[in-house]
């Protein structure tokens, strides 16, 4: 079953990179052209493929051992508002495509210094301040900031034996308070911050956007 998700994942990226390129606007031709590879971490944060990802001006950096599968990354976005008092947060959803059912990381400066937590979501309801268990093992949690502004998150997952594609979903807030994530806008942007990305093989290219209109078929 592992394996059939995977082929349909593959097979509707390759559509949806056709699609993409067929509708090539200037805008998709920049991104497609990386601007995410000229993004650098600290030392010793490299990563094998990079992707910009299609809304929100996030951008995901990933390396992936399949032998192991192990997925190293960084998550990199700009939080509205003041600097320095919002959030960023990536995950992974194993169970359907949106917010329900994500295991996410989520970075925010607290007391000066930043902190990534990881959440279960169980639906839009609040976040608590403390993490909750999530289902993959996560390690190397970590976030700083970018000289643009941007938070970025890093962080190791180990992700089920044969995972070579994942649902994802990214977003950003203005706020925490009293250590606790404040929701995110709903604006068009922030609803658009999901979709399929192709873990192993070039990558890049392939992490096209899925369009809202067919996701509903991940579902199935
Ligand atoms: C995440 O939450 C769902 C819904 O409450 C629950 O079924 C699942 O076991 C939770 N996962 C983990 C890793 O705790």
């Amino acid at each position: 079953m592992v394996s059939a998700t995977t082929m349909h994942h593959r097979r509707r990226s390759i559509l949806q990179l056709a699609l993409l390129l067929l509708a090539a606007s200037p805008a998709a031709m920049l991104a497609a052209g990386g601007a995410c590879e000229r993004e650098e971490f600290p030392a010793g944060r490299s990563y094998a493929t990079c992707a910009d990802l299609p809304a929100l001006g996030a951008s995901l950096h990933w390396t992936y051992d399949a032998a192991a599968s192990s997925l190293s990354l960084a998550f990199a976005a700009k939080p509205p508002g003041a600097s320095g008092a919002g959030w960023v947060a990536w995950g992974v959803n194993p169970t359907g495509d949106g917010m329900k059912g994500a295991q996410t990381l989520l970075a925010f400066k607290s007391k000066g210094a930043y902190v990534v937590n990881t959440y279960n979501l169980t639906g839009y309801r609040p976040l608590s301040a403390a993490s909750t268990p999530i289902a993959f093992e996560a390690t190397e949690l970590a976030a700083d900031e970018g000289a643009d502004g941007k938070v970025r998150l890093y962080g190791t997952l180990q992700l089920p034996k044969g995972m070579e594609a994942v649902n994802h979903i990214w977003q950003v807030g203005s706020t925490v308070a009293n250590g606790v994530p404040a929701k995110h806008a709903f604006a068009q942007e922030n609803l658009e911050a999901k979709g399929s990305l192709v873990l192993t093989g070039a990558g890049a290219t392939e992490a096209a956007p899925a369009p809202v209109f067919i996701s509903h078929d991940y579902l199935d």
